[in-house]
């Protein structure tokens, strides 16, 4: 019965299990004393929305919905204004147009957004001219200055990181149902992205045709006053639960269900660097009926896969679990094909999305971390080939974007170089694709699944140069 509580679990189970990436707090006292205070909080989400995107997709595990997840790499506290929010929004509904089009399918919206704020690192500590601080681990954990003070782990942080998820998710509740979704909206915005980029014939095609679909739709009857569809649009949020004192603190029963939630957001995922089937974060996420995800990098064994997938997802109630593969552009098509394969025999209902991002990122000579869109597309390109292969289903992306016109990633229509780096490189972790590439890819992606789809050619041309 998919609605049974999880066995022998509580919201603090995880802390009899081996944890990875946890932070040393200095101060105990001060920890248990936020964790106590935040528990006492109202939750940040629904339980009924948890429940709402998990129908949404159990229907992508099927091939009847795409996945659109992206945002921040690491969200920040410096970086919190109306703009930030509205423009990561923006880009990510322009995103979902392009893509609804190209999937012929409804797409299912969830931000990396609202409480991405801990972050993984490769090494505990960093060492600039000699001196050696704790790692940054993203605002909720410590600060990305390069001092004692700033890099010493702060419980405090945690509730600041609460209450602007809590104002983010409001700006983005008041946006996805005020009338600032609107789909006439969003396609005119489409509209200017094309007109302004080099590459515009390759976008005009798609772009026209939902013009041509909306002003068919407006003569049927079919507008912003009539159909709320077109005025109004669902949006989810989704962290990496990572920091799991705040993850336990912002767990509530549903009353109408009795069940546990993690309340910090809709979907939680479980990241490359803390998946193991025995570990603290596999043991959380056990307990809580969030739709969740597990990031699958190029070391997954698949006997972990399985045994994360029994473990997570015990009556394989779809929806539940959505794997993110990361392999990176030239590793997809040896490693995922056997993940894919051995879920498929398991018969695991799963939706499977394309992390085109981490495991493509790059050091330059000047030491800047980047990943080239080429790269970033092809691993799409492969992940899709794969999946057509295998007759898997690929279910959607995931991508770290930002509504602002950074230089983090190389190449795109405008052709950033290396060099080019220098002038917005903005993000306090993981380069992001910046506005017009994060389209771009949409773009692309778009044409590629309507030719797969029709059987067209991804006219005039899908590849990047
Ligand atoms: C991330 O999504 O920012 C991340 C750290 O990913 P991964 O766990 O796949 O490396
Ligand atoms: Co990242």
């Amino acid at each position: 019965m998919p609605d049974a509580p999880a066995r022998d679990w509580t919201p603090d189970s995880w802390r009899s299990h081996p944890i990875r990436q946890a932070p040393a707090y200095p101060d105990a006292a001060k920890l248990a004393e936020t964790e106590m205070r935040l528990s006492r909080f109202p939750p940040l989400v629904f339980a009924g929305e948890a429940r709402r995107l998990k129908a949404a997709l159990a229907l992508a595990a099927g091939g009847r919905a795409f996945v659109l997840q992206g945002g921040d790499c690491a969200e920040s506290f410096a970086d919190f204004t109306a703009n930030v929010i509205r423009d990561s929004f923006r880009v990510l509904l322009q995103m979902a147009v392009v893509l609804t089009f190209g999937a012929g399918l409804p797409v299912v919206k969830m931000g990396r957004m609202a409480g991405q704020f801990a972050k993984p690192r490769s090494s505990d500590n960093e060492t600039v001219s000699g001196v050696t601080l704790p790692s940054y681990r993203g605002d909720m954990i410590n600060g990305p200055e390069f001092s004692a003070e700033a890099r010493a782990p702060d419980p405090a942080r945690m509730e600041f990181g609460y209450f602007q998820s809590a104002s983010t998710l409001n700006l983005l509740r008041a946006f996805a149902s005020g009338g600032y979704a609107d789909l006439h909206h969003v396609h005119r915005w489409n509209l200017d992205f094309v007109a302004r980029s080099p590459l515009a014939e390759r976008y005009r095609d798609l772009c026209q045709r939902i013009d041509e679909t909306l002003s068919f739709m407006a003569a049927c009857g079919m507008n912003s006053q009539s159909t709320p569809q077109i005025r109004e649009t669902d949006f989810y949020t989704s962290h990496e639960a990572l920091l799991l004192p705040y993850e336990q603190a912002l767990t509530r029963v549903d009353s109408t269900t009795g069940h546990w939630y993690g309340c910090s957001a809709h979907f939680l995922w479980i990241g490359d660097r803390t998946r193991q089937p025995d570990g603290a974060h596999v043991e959380f996420l056990r307990g809580v009926k969030n739709p969740i995800g597990i990031k699958v990098g190029p070391t997954t064994p698949e006997s972990d896969l399985l045994s994360m997938l029994a473990t997570l997802n015990p009556v394989n109630e779809p929806g539940r679990i959505t794997l993110i593969s990361r392999m990176g552009a030239d590793k997809v098509l040896s490693r995922l094909p056997p993940l894919l394969r051995a879920v498929r025999h398991e018969g695991a209902a799963v939706v499977w999305l394309c992390d085109p991002m981490h495991g493509n990122t790059v050091t330059t000579a000047a030491n800047v971390k980047t990943r080239s869109f080429d790269a970033i597309l092809s691993e799409v390109q492969r992940f899709f080939d794969a999946h057509v292969a295998e007759g898997t289903v690929a279910g959607g992306v995931h991508v770290e974007m930002t509504g602002r016109n950074v230089t983090e990633c190389t190449g795109g229509a405008h052709r950033l170089t290396e060099a080019d780096l220098a002038t917005a490189y903005e993000t306090n972790c993981d380069p992001r694709l910046n506005a017009e590439q994060a389209l771009e890819l949409a773009f692309l992606v778009a044409q590629e699944l309507k030719a797969r789809r029709t059987g067209e050619p991804a006219a005039p041309a899908a590849a990047a140069e």
